[in-house]
């Protein structure tokens, strides 16, 4: 059984030595300072936090953990503070500590040869990719919050994203890790080896604990060749199932090219052009759905342009695709990945919105789609379906927003029946109920019916083998026990 949080407030004097410890700069305790970090971005979650710990060493994080745990205090980590799941947020009792690695945040070596980088956990996303790139190199993990997110928790989450498709989730990125665990030991697992068979894989284990098992304090991620040539382009098409033609006719071309596969709803694309500023739609008029893809090579021979109009044409020819505007410059680019990035935003701004992260296998998107928007629509007369996501991995974001006018608290508040719908349909296609946002606080509910029996019970083994006296993140990931 997991150990059911029985975490104590922390006394002044544990605040004072951790105080002494990392130094004024190393600790946050008024209610003005500490508030940020209680908050999560989709403001689902408000909590307190009796402090904030921003230690600067894995050896100050791991002295502090020990203080922490010795006093039975429930710790939550958090990166960039961007989970969609509320992952990240410590509850309304005031007792939790939260601790944030941002100070920890260099990137200490590139390795050309090794095509390693070894990176602390507070470096954001955005600038490991600016600094592999300097480097000549390529971290081939891209997410719409990566210039906020942080490497601990962009790997604690096991954050998929828009190369999945070509390069696999952070998990596969991961050679090596370094984690201080909950009685303030640290696993030092930092070895940068294509091949190292000496049992349990300890730093997978780590990577989508959602920071239940213990801080991720660096690690060493495989890199790949900085692309020579990129193409991209925006295609208007009528629905998922013309999407996945024109994925299948890129594949056929030669999968290794595609970087990136994008699927947008027209209803997705509308509000992101109404509500973002400097984003308008360069094509003629709008579509029912489009696909951003992006192909891109690190070979010196391979003309890319010809590949992408090839297939363009001949899209065209069968009537799959009506119309495309293929990026001429790098702002250009950039300008229509800003349509693609900016959908989560614009959901936020049309009001409150019910996210589905959900996977199923990639021939049975179509069907979910269809589904899916129809039984919300039934549910919820007036709700705004907006899927969009990453179809060529069968990942679509099948984000709800609610009806115009309508109160948001009200319509929250129906946010398990919506779930609970998409969920079935999900489930009837064979697919998952979280694909790459985790489980949170949002989706513990949801575990026992699709990882219950020996899974969960073997998770919650785990947990209470590493982490017995159930501190670390505290009402994340897990259901109560009973
Ligand atoms: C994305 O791919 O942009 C996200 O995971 C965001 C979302 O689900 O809203
Ligand atoms: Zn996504």
């Amino acid at each position: 059984m997991t150990a059911t949080p029985s975490s104590a407030p922390p006394t002044a004097d544990l605040l004072a030595r951790l105080a002494d410890l990392l130094g004024p700069s190393g600790i946050l305790t008024e209610t003005t300072d500490t508030a940020p970090y209680c908050t999560d971005w989709r403001s689902l979650y408000h909590g307190r936090a009796a402090a904030v710990l921003r230690p600067a060493t894995t050896a100050e994080l791991a002295r502090a953990v020990a203080l922490c745990a010795g006093a039975g205090v429930a710790m939550v980590p958090q990166g960039g503070n961007t989970s969609m799941v509320g992952g990240a947020t410590p509850d309304e009792s005031g007792r939790d500590i939260v601790v944030c690695l941002s100070r920890m945040n260099r990137v200490r070596q590139i390795d050309p040869l090794d095509h390693t980088m070894d990176i602390e956990a507070g470096v954001t996303l955005k600038a490991a990719q600016d600094a592999a790139r300097a480097a000549g190199l390529m971290l081939p993990l891209s997410i719409s919050s990566e210039g906020s997110a942080q490497i601990g928790g962009v790997l604690a989450t096991n954050a998929g994203g828009n190369n999945t498709v070509r390069y696999g989730n952070a998990r596969e990125l991961v050679l090596g890790l370094e984690v201080v665990l909950p009685d303030g030991s640290v696993f030092n697992g930092l070895r940068r080896l294509r091949k190292d068979n000496t049992g349990y894989a300890l730093r997978q284990l780590f990577v989508g604990s959602e920071g239940t098992l213990g801080f991720i304090t660096s690690a060493i991620l495989q890199l790949q060749p900085q692309p020579r040539a990129v193409e991209a382009a925006l295609c208007a098409v009528a629905d998922a199932g013309a999407a996945l033609a024109l994925f299948s006719a890129f594949r056929a071309q030669d999968p290794a090219l595609i970087q990136a596969f994008e699927y947008m709803s027209g209803a997705g694309m509308d509000l992101v052009t109404r509500l973002v500023p400097g984003t308008s739609l360069p094509l003629a008029e709008p579509a029912p759905a489009y696909v951003l893809v992006e192909l891109a090579t690190p070979r010196r021979d391979a003309d890319l342009r010809t590949v992408l109009e090839d297939v363009l044409a001949a899209m065209f020819e069968s009537g799959t695709v009506s119309d495309a505007v293929i990026a001429e410059s790098e702002g250009q680019r950039l300008a229509l990945w800003k349509l693609r990035e900016e959908h989560a935003e614009a959901q936020r701004r049309a009001g409150a919105s019910v996210k589905n992260d959900v996977s199923v296998p990639v021939s049975r998107v179509p069907e979910l789609i269809a589904r899916a928007s129809a039984a919300c629509t039934a549910l919820i007369p007036g709700i705004r379906p907006a899927p969009f996501g990453h179809i060529g991995d069968g990942n679509i974001h099948f984000n709800l927003v609610q009806p115009e006018g309508m109160d948001p608290a009200a319509f929250l508040a129906q946010d398990h029946r919506i779930m609970d719908t998409v969920a079935a349909i999900v489930r009837d296609l064979d697919g998952s109920f979280s694909a790459e946002h985790g489980i949170g606080r949002l989706k513990p509910y949801m575990m026992p019916g699709w990882r219950g029996g020996a899974e969960l019970a073997t998770m919650r083994r785990i947990k209470d083998a590493i982490d017995p006296h159930g501190l670390m993140n505290p009402g994340a990931l897990f259901p109560p026990a009973g």
